[in-house]
């Protein structure tokens, strides 16, 4: 079974005790039970290590040279140490920043990582959640390692590639109500799949609110992301699939772009912000990503492209009525518009690749990609 070093630096030996309000209830023997059993779901054995010292947790990352992973979480020596970036690049292990808590939501000093330039991913603001995406990441990574494109100085300015050629690739659109907790590691699934089939496939980033995003800089990274995935995949043409408030970026690209893409998939998609506005969906996303509702496709016309929107019947997170009342006022399957309502699907049942909800998917992409 692969080996996953996860370290833990100062204080965290205190969690469950030390600001629970920001870190959390769990101890850190709860949390390392936790982390054990998703790796072995995932198939991947777990050495935990807790340390308040910094040369101790440099040498914890010096005994992973041979390991699958590190997953990281340095505590506050993740604003300061230069040894660790040194020897995580050391050791050329894959290695994942985790924090429990948003550190870019915080003190301004927490906003710098010294570690983050060394790791492959930086997942912040989900909690013990955050453990678990890392891992997911290491695995996805032995699957199908990513190739990694900048397309502008910010650091969320970024893409994961996979895969080059073909008639159409297909560009992925990460949700999370705009919020800069949530990252293109939540369709990772979707993208490793498709690559595994040999379509070449993005899964972008984008500056959301927290970090510099918002209406107009979110809108803009996507445009910009979009059109730079299609040269580096080298595709003539692109079909979209976004999740949750990414599918709402991927269909006001669709509405926006002079040349959209050719097909639109929206997964579970929030498409009347007026209405999420007043059902204070998020909470408070709305306001904070869009406060006049400029974006909002149910009153922007038609979208360019084909349009295919899917949605599980009980998703607790974006209610199907959003999906359901866009497709109508678009004038449903006559107008080229697919709708799928899936019975027994939730939010996050969409974004596994091993569930019903992915077939579906698949099917409406099934039209360009084969
Ligand atoms: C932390 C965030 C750090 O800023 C802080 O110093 C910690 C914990 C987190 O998990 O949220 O000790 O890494």
């Amino acid at each position: 079974m692969p080996t996953v070093v996860c370290v833990n630096g100062p204080n965290l030996d205190l969690l469950g005790r030390r600001q629970p309000e920001v870190y959390g209830a769990l101890t850190l023997s709860e949390l390392a039970a936790r982390v054990r059993g998703w790796g072995d779901d995932l198939g991947l054995e777990i050495r935990w290590i807790q340390s308040n010292h910094e040369g101790a947790i440099v040498e914890a990352i010096h005994s992973a040279r041979d390991s699958a992973g590190i997953v990281i979480n340095p505590g506050a020596l993740t604003h300061t140490s230069q040894a660790l970036h040194d020897a995580l690049l050391a050791v050329e292990t894959p290695a994942v920043e985790v924090h429990l808590s948003n550190v870019r939501g915080r003190e301004r000093w927490r906003r710098r990582s010294t570690v983050a330039p060394a790791c492959v991913l930086s997942v912040f603001g989900r909690g013990a959640e955050g453990y678990r995406a890392a891992l997911r990441h290491l695995v996805h990574r032995q699957v199908n390692p990513p190739l990694i494109g900048r397309y502008g100085p910010h650091p969320d300015q970024v893409m994961h590639m996979r895969g080059s050629g073909g008639d159409v690739g297909v560009v992925l659109v990460h949700g999370g109500f705009w919020s800069d907790a949530w990252g293109l590691d939540t369709v990772e699934g979707w993208a490793v799949d498709l690559a595994t089939e040999g379509v070449a496939v993005a899964s972008i980033e984008y500056r959301r609110v927290g970090s510099g995003g918002g209406f107009v800089a979110t809108t803009a990274d996507v445009a910009r992301a979009i059109h730079r995935a299609r040269d580096w995949l080298e595709v003539p043409e692109v079909a979209v699939v976004g999740h949750s408030a990414g599918a709402h970026l991927a269909v006001w690209h669709a509405l926006s772009a002079p040349t959209p893409q050719r097909l639109t998939v929206g997964v579970a998609g929030i498409y009347d912000l007026a209405v999420a506005d007043e059902h204070d969906l998020g909470p408070g996303a709305v306001p904070a990503f869009d406060p006049q509702h400029r974006t909002d496709p149910m009153r922007a016309g038609r979208p360019g492209g084909h349009l295919a929107l899917v949605h599980g019947e009980d998703d607790p997170v974006v209610p199907s009525s959003q999906t359901i009342a866009y497709g109508e006022s678009l004038g449903g399957e006559g107008a080229g518009v697919d709708v799928t309502v899936l019975a027994g699907t939730r939010h996050f049942d969409l974004l596994d690749p091993r569930r019903d909800g992915w077939k579906a998917i698949r099917a409406s992409l099934g039209a360009v990609i084969g």
